[in-house]
């Protein structure tokens, strides 16, 4: 078991409470914003600034990622306030760690009184934080709700089904988010709101190709770019061998940023990626604009990173058999492959033959996401505190 890395953050001392951020009114409602995983801190950025200028929020860091690399240099480059409390959950199985941060997360709530928690996306910090509040009775709002891939055993299915079935208010990237959760009963407190991944590319494109570009960078268009880490990929050693096989046979340089658990099993397995494929650390945030923008494709399993090619106009296979980001799909911006070599390989030949062109604000909004989150939010929290007042007290 990781205890938090405490180093990391500017934590307050136990039993200090943190002064209230700039701009925010003490006694305004309270939310409280459970993050854990990489891509979490990434779409906590535009949140956080859009919702402190409305309500007092209290950030909850499970640190279900605890590598530097894989959290802090997140809160650094985008500015995230530092976590008001670090929980230091680390790793473990799913049951354990997700058990844990129930635990853990029920105790912060308990102490924090949150007039709402608010949860991202699909991960165990996801389902815990959203489990945790709806036992004590606080309302949820989940943002990227009514994903959907429709591979029943996936973790992060399993997450993302249960967190919007707890949830009051579900914020949805898509119409297609909304039609899942239509489909599921779930029509009461859905909001289409665009995605506020869209937000944080808008936010820091253009700083990410004034600070990283230098003299170590690739040439743009001279290399794909390739993620690995999901579950299915990385634990099953065949499958792992044949995307790295495939990756490293490519028509130019692949670079690589690797996953901890990616890592641990490419040694594990004993594994010696070489040709076409270059293996680097996890790449920052803004790293990783960079790089995926620079790009003739991007070969990826995750969800994040096929949103992220789509908006930037790079082409994307996937390494998986199915997505939830099922509009990158329309006119080839998205090709899913899964893990098989021969599949990868005539995806990467089609995109060469004919380079797609796609308009990405169509489908996930102009980059507003966020304050549109914030107002709903602020709505509601003002709704419930008029009818309390009503019923004559809290
Ligand atoms: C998690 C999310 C996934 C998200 C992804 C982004 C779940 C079920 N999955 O997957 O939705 O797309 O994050 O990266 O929540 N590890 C380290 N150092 C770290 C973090 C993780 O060594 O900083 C290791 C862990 O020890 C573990 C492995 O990486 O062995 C997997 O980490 P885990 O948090 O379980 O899930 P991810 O694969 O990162």
């Amino acid at each position: 078991m990781r205890r938090a890395n405490t180093r990391f953050y500017r934590r307050p001392r136990a039993g200090t409470k943190p002064a209230p951020p700039e701009g925010a009114i003490a006694a305004a409602p309270a939310v409280l914003t459970v993050v854990g995983a990489r891509p979490q801190f990434v779409k906590a950025a535009p949140l956080s600034r859009a919702l402190r200028r409305r309500v007092r929020e209290v950030l909850v860091h499970t640190g279900q990622h605890y590598d530097p690399d894989m959290s802090q240099s997140f809160f650094d480059e985008l500015d995230i306030p530092a976590p008001d409390r670090h929980l230091g959950i680390g790793s473990g199985s799913h049951g354990r760690m997700t058990g844990r941060m129930l635990e853990a997360l029920e105790e912060a709530m308990r102490e924090e009184r949150p007039d709402l928690v608010l949860v991202l996306g699909d991960t165990n910090s996801t389902l815990a934080g959203a489990l945790a509040a709806a036992k004590l009775g606080i309302p949820v709002a989940h943002v990227e709700a009514g994903l959907r891939s429709f591979q029943a055993g996936m973790p992060e299915e399993i997450n993302r089904r249960l967190t919007d079935h707890l949830a009051q208010l579900l914020f949805c990237p898509t119409p297609t988010a909304v039609a899942n959760l239509r489909a599921e009963g779930i029509t009461r407190g859905v909001h289409r709101v665009g995605d506020v991944m869209m937000d944080a590319v808008r936010q820091n494109l253009a700083r990410a190709r004034r600070r990283i570009r230098g003299a170590g960078d690739p040439q743009p268009r001279s290399y794909y770019l390739a993620t690995v880490h999901r579950q299915e990929n990385v634990d099953d050693p065949a499958r792992l061998a044949a995307i790295l096989g495939a990756l490293q046979a490519l028509p130019h340089p692949t670079l690589l940023p690797v996953h901890p658990r990616t890592r641990k099993a490419i040694r594990r397995l004993r594994l010696r990626p070489g040709g076409n494929l270059r293996l680097r650390p996890p790449a920052t945030y803004l790293e990783m604009l960079m790089l995926e923008s620079g790009a003739r494709a991007v070969l990826t399993d995750s969800g994040g990173v096929q949103k992220e090619a789509y908006i930037l106009g790079t082409p994307c296979v996937t390494l998986r058999a199915s997505t939830e980001w099922v509009e990158t799909l329309e006119g080839g911006a998205n090709r899913l492959a899964g893990p098989d070599p021969a599949r990868i390989h005539r995806a990467i030949r089609a995109i060469e033959r004919s380079r797609p062109r796609w308009s990405p604000g169509r489908v996930y909004g102009r980059g507003r996401a966020a304050e549109a989150v914030a107002r709903v939010v602020s709505a509601f929290l003002a709704r419930r505190a008029r009818s309390r007042v009503k019923r004559g007290g809290r």
